[in-house]
C-alpha cells in the first residue's frame, strides 16, 4: 500500500482558507484605524502607484489596489505612463513622488518593460515610502527582526496561519520558490521570533534536488514558484497546510501553483486561487500606507 495515500486519520476534505473574508475584515479594522488618525492629524495617507505599459494584468492588480484604498479612506492617485517610457522619465517620476510631501506610500508596479532597469528604479523610491518593502535598508531591517514595512505578501500569509489556526512554531515550513518578493521574504518573517512564526524553514527552488522528498516532510507548504498547479497530491504530506501563492493565467483563467482538486483531498487546510493569498498581498499594502503616513507625521 502506498503510504501516500492513506489518509487514515486525516480529513479528506480540506479546509478553504478563504482569504477574501480575512481581508474584508482586516480592511475594515484598518478602515476604522485610517478614521482615527485622519482625525488626530488632519493628513489623509495617501498611496501613489506607478503603472508603466498596458499588461492588463497588472492594470487589474493596480485598480483592485486603488479601490481598496478608497474604501479604506486611504487616498490613491495613479501614475500612468507610457510602454516605451525611458529609465530616465522614470525615476524623475519618482523623485517628484518621493519630494512630494503629500505622498506618502509608493507603489511601483512590476513587472517594468525591458527597458527599465527595475532594481535601479525600486532602490530609487525613498525607504519611509516604500510600502512594497523593496528598498534594501527596508529588507535590511526585516532580516534584523525589526521591520518598519512588512513585506505585502508573506505579511498576508502569516495572517491566513493565523485566522485558520495553524501551528507555526516549531512546524517545519517548506517554502517552494526563492523571489524577492515572497519566498526570500516569506522565509525570513517565517524563522523569526513572534506570531505565526518561530519556525523550521526550508527554501526550495527550481534547482533543489529530490525536492517531492523535501515538500513531503512539510507540515506547512507555501508554493511560490509560478508554474500552474506544480504542486500535485503526491507532493504533499496528508494533514499539511498549503498555501498557494500562484497567479498563473492559463486560457484567461487564474491558475495557482497547487492542483487543487487532488490537494484538496489530502490537505488540512488550503487556499484557493483566485480568493486566498492575493486579497491579503491588498490589505497588507494599505496597513504599509497607514504606516508610512505614520512616519511622516512623528
Ligand atoms: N507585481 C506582482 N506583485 C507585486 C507586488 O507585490 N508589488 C508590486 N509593486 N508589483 C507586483
Amino acid at each position: 500500500m502506498d503510504d501516500l495515500n492513506d489518509t487514515k486519520g486525516f480529513p479528506l476534505t480540506a479546509k478553504i482558507i478563504d482569504g477574501k473574508a480575512v481581508a474584508a475584515r482586516l480592511r475594515e479594522e484598518l478602515a476604522t484605524e485610517v478614521a482615527a488618525f485622519i482625525q488626530q492629524t488632519s493628513v489623509t495617507p495617501h498611496l501613489a502607484a506607478v503603472l508603466v505599459g498596458a499588461d492588463p494584468a497588472s492594470a487589474i492588480y493596480v485598480r483592485n489596489k486603488q479601490r481598496a484604498c478608497e474604501k479604506a479612506g486611504i487616498k490613491s492617485t495613479l501614475h500612468k505612463l507610457s510602454a516605451e517610457t525611458t529609465q530616465d522619465a522614470l525615476l524623475s517620476l519618482v523623485q517628484r513622488l518621493n519630494d512630494d510631501a503629500d505622498v506618502h506610500g509608493i507603489l511601483v508596479q512590476l513587472p517594468l518593460p525591458k527597458q527599465i532597469d527595475e532594481t535601479a528604479i525600486l532602490d530609487a523610491v525613498v525607504s519611509a515610502k516604500d510600502v512594497d518593502a523593496f528598498h534594501p535598508a527596508n529588507v535590511g531591517l526585516i532580516v534584523q527582526g525589526r521591520p518598519r514595512f512588512l513585506p505585502c505578501t508573506p505579511a498576508g500569509i502569516q495572517q491566513l496561519l493565523i485566522d485558520s489556526g495553524t501551528i507555526v512554531a516549531g512546524s517545519h515550513v517548506v517554502v517552494l520558490g526563492r523571489s524577492e518578493i515572497v519566498g526570500k521574504p516569506m522565509a525570513l518573517l517565517l524563522m523569526q521570533k513572534g506570531p505565526a512564526a518561530n519556525a523550521t524553514v526550508t527554501v526550495c527552488h527550481s534547482r533543489t534536488q529530490n525536492l517531492a522528498d523535501i515538500t513531503r516532510t512539510a507540515d506547512i507548504l507555501i508554493a511560490a514558484i509560478g508554474s500552474a498547479k506544480f504542486v500535485t497530491a503526491d507532493m504533499v504530506k496528508p494533514g499539511a497546510v498549503v498555501i498557494d501563492v500562484g497567479t498563473n493565467r492559463v486560457d484567461e483563467k487564474l491558475v495557482g501553483d497547487v492542483d487543487f482538486g487532488p490537494v484538496s483531498g489530502i490537505a488540512s487546510a488550503i487556499t484557493p486561487v483566485p480568493g486566498g493569498v492575493g486579497p491579503m498581498t491588498i490589505a497588507m499594502l494599505l496597513r504599509n500606507t497607514l504606516t508610512a503616513a505614520r512616519l511622516s507625521v512623528h
